[in-house]
């Protein structure tokens, strides 16, 4: 086949028929339990002001120095979203919806864009489903979070992974455990992986989340968070572990997990699969509880997360899941001539009406080539239309999949069809 002149930017993929079907089998089930949990929808635009990301995100995180997708038309300075806590906070902030009352509870579904180096289940435009929890100090917020992301994967039947789980502390928590942290890895900062040598000042916690072969030994070893949380942290930590254990969800508790935006506080957690190879996230979030003052609004603790949904796709793929049922259609109508042709385009919304999915030859072809075609589109029944048919006004109905026909008014097929 000849190369297309025009093809998607590298990392960023077009959805066909065929996939599509997943895609939205997937959406239906997280709307469904977002019902169930009591979650609102929120959509935000595609595009958001720089600053705002930048401010929420964090200038020195891989995102905001690296990935995002950043221009200027006129004065503006756009982002395409990288991800949509920042976003949503802003929504909350904009649209004063504290003054709803309460804690709102929101999610979402949508695409999000990171300049990536494109590889399986890392994409630069890919997509997020999540849920903000705003307005809540309480365990219970983190934990019903959690407990929502489970069921989603639950739900679909993906149950290998890991859930791990961290406190990254408060401010006051966290300066005393970075001291800790360049204490014990000053001494050998020579010994560092470059990019680790680089965050050792401004952000040494962002250390324990690398990768680089020469800093494991070191990470290995490092002094643990818990250690540093205040007794306030410590105790909102202790119950999340608590809730955990009671809704019976298992976790592993890492104490060297970072996560990759600056605005976490306290719990942080990641779930991961052994079915997904070198970008094995599946899903991850935590608390932010100085994010919504820090854009602006009113001082309001905040827990979400955000899971990936092509990499949900891969698993389901590992695991042989089917989400969806190959495409059908109910019935093909088969037309001869140009008068059974125009019967059978005045019939098709009538079959419509009732609810039954229908379709027809648009090119003008044979018989045989228009019940390959019923075949190809895999209809469950064909209806053949001639010129016989038409003056009888009884029709061949026929079953494709077990190669049954049998004579019948157009009404009776109607009946036949939508009574299944
Ligand atoms: P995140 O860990 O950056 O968190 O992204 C969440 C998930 O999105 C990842 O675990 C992964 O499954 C998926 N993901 C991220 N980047 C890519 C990519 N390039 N290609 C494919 N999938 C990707 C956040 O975005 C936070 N906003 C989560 C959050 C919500 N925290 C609090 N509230």
């Amino acid at each position: 086949m000849a190369k297309a002149k025009y093809t998607t930017h590298i990392g960023m993929v077009d959805i066909l028929p065929g996939e599509v079907e997943k895609w939205r089998a997937l959406e239906a089930i997280i709307h469904e339990e977002a019902a169930k949990f009591n979650f609102e929808e929120i959509r935000t635009p595609i595009l958001e002001q720089t600053e705002l990301i930048v401010r929420g995100v964090g200038q020195l995180t891989d995102i905001v120095s690296k990935e995002i997708f950043a221009f200027k038309k006129g004065d503006s300075h756009y982002v395409l979203r990288p991800e949509l806590t920042a976003p949503v906070v802003r929504s909350y902030v904009q649209h004063h919806l504290n003054q709803r009352g309460g804690s709102q509870k929101l999610y979402y579904i949508g695409p999000m864009f990171r300049a990536e180096k494109p590889q399986k289940g890392r994409q630069r435009q890919f997509h997020q489903f999540g849920v903000e929890i705003m307005g809540s100090n309480d365990p219970v917020a983190d934990v019903e979070c959690i407990a929502f992301m489970m069921r989603i994967y639950q739900r679909i039947g993906i149950e290998n992974f890991e859930l791990k789980v961290n406190s990254v502390g408060d401010p006051e928590s966290r300066e005393a455990y970075k001291t800790a942290l360049r204490d014990y890895l000053g001494p050998n900062l020579d010994k560092l992986s470059e990019v680790s040598q680089k965050r050792f000042e401004k952000n040494p916690m962002r250390i324990l989340d690398s990768k680089e072969a020469e800093d494991q030994e070191f990470i290995k070893q490092a002094p643990v968070i818990r250690d540093f949380l205040n007794e306030e942290t410590e105790e909102h930590f202790e119950n999340v572990l608590a809730y955990l254990d009671d809704l019976s969800i298992s976790y592993t508790e890492d104490p060297y997990l970072v996560r990759g935006m600056d605005y976490y506080t306290r719990t942080a957690f990641e779930l991961t699969s052994p079915d997904l190879g070198s970008q094995d996230a599946l899903a991850g979030g935590g608390r932010y509880d100085l994010l919504v003052e820090e854009i602006g609004g009113p001082s309001t603790p905040a827990v979400g997360f955000a899971a990936g949904m092509e990499r949900l796709l891969i698993a389901c793929e590992e695991l042989d899941i089917k989400l969806a049922e190959p495409k059908s259609v109910d019935v093909y109508f088969v037309s001869l001539g140009d008068e059974a042709r125009k019967w059978a385009l005045t019939h098709l919304p009538k079959a419509r009406e009732a609810g039954i999915s229908t379709t027809m030859d648009y090119m003008g072809r044979s018989m045989k080539a228009q019940m390959k075609d019923a075949n190809r589109e895999n209809a469950d029944y064909a209806v053949i239309v001639g010129s016989n048919e038409l003056a009888e006004g009884k029709f061949t109905l026929r079953n494709m999949r077990e190669s049954e026909e049998m004579s019948l008014s157009f009404d009776q097929i109607i009946e036949k069809l939508a009574s299944r």
